[in-house]
């Protein structure tokens, strides 16, 4: 099965068996209609008073399994969210295409609308006659490894050749190209492990299909314009995503990872830079919970704003 079965597999069946984990770490489970997006999130509503979101917004891990009465079955893991502005209508109108009947349910204020990305899935057929099971591939969102800079070279040079690397890069194809692999080497190396900086990556069955980079800036260092820097902070470069792969929410999985990753070591804030021409950064930006600070600088590919999002 691929994504694409998936999601068919999901709206065929129409329903499925979500668990969440309770206040005291313990599993706790509940049957519910669920619909799929196109994107192969998973979606169902809940009261907001259920023990259900009160689980899921102390944590947000579930695991779902569809299917089971026919010999099938699909198991799931990922991570929930409440989504809001568009991205709510987006999940509400999968919603409401699979169950027209709980339009009333959807306007009701205390009733919400959860999100699930999905992590991994697996679907076994144990019908007579077949015995199988396979994991689903899936969009990993992970930190690049060290051994992985060939990988991560390649990436880079590919987001370099794109028609918008103009408005978007601050280093030119044929400098980076130029670069020796130990460049690479040590880059990949630094952006696996420690503190100041992570390589996050898109990874879809074995192919890179997207990046971001988390730098921290210390206070009393320059950035990468070269100047100086007030106060220590997270801030997000190189962002890419195969053409192929835009619109498919990609972004939103790696710049998530990215303010997840910066919380945790202590930031408030994620800020980046865009140029000002970018509107499709921009927007997915917007969408990511970014907003303009007010900053606006010139920068070597010109005219850029900041924007940040809270952690
Ligand atoms: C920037 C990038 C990572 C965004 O990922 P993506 O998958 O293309 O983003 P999405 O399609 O999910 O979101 C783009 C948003 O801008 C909107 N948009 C698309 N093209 C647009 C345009 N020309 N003008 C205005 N808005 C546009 C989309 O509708 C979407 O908003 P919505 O979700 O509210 O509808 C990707 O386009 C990319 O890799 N671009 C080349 C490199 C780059 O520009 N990197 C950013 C450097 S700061």
């Amino acid at each position: 099965m691929d994504r694409r079965g998936l999601v068919q597999y999901v709206r065929a069946h129409g329903d499925g068996v979500v668990s969440s984990l309770g206040p005291d770490g313990a599993p706790q489970a509940a049957y519910l209609p669920i619909a799929a997006t196109d994107r192969a999130e998973l979606v169902f509503d809940a009261r907001v008073t259920s023990r259900k979101i009160a689980n899921l917004r102390r944590d947000p891990r579930v695991a779902v399994v569809a299917g089971g009465r026919d010999g099938t079955t699909l198991q799931c893991e990922g991570v929930a969210d409440l989504p809001d502005g568009a991205e709510r209508e987006r999940c509400a109108r999968a919603y409401l295409d699979a169950f027209p009947q709980f339009a009333a349910s959807l306007s009701d204020d205390g009733v919400v609308l959860v999100r699930v990305r999905l992590t991994w899935a697996r679907f076994g057929d144990y019908r007579p006659g077949v015995s199988s099971s396979g994991e689903v591939p899936l969009v990993a969102v992970r930190r690049v490894r060290a051994d992985e800079w060939q990988l991560a070279r390649d990436l880079r040079l590919d987001a370099l050749r794109d028609e918008d690397a103009g408005i978007a890069f601050l280093e030119t194809y044929e400098d980076a190209a130029a670069q020796p692999d130990t460049l690479y080497q040590d880059r990949a190396s630094r952006a696996a492990e420690g503190d100041d900086v992570a390589q996050l990556v898109a990874v879809d069955g074995d192919t890179w299909i997207g990046s971001v980079t988390v730098l921290v800036q210390r206070a009393g260092s320059l950035d990468y314009h070269g100047l100086p820097v007030e106060h220590s902070r997270a801030v997000v470069v190189g962002v890419y995503v195969r053409s192929e792969h835009r619109g498919d929410g990609v972004v939103d999985r790696l710049l998530d990872e990215a303010a997840r990753w910066s919380r945790d070591r202590g930031f408030d804030e994620l800020a980046l830079g865009v140029h000002q021409d970018n509107a499709r950064a921009q927007g997915a930006y917007r969408r990511a919970g970014f907003v303009p600070s007010g900053i606006t600088f010139t920068g070597s590919i010109g005219p850029e704003l900041e924007m940040v999002r809270r952690l």
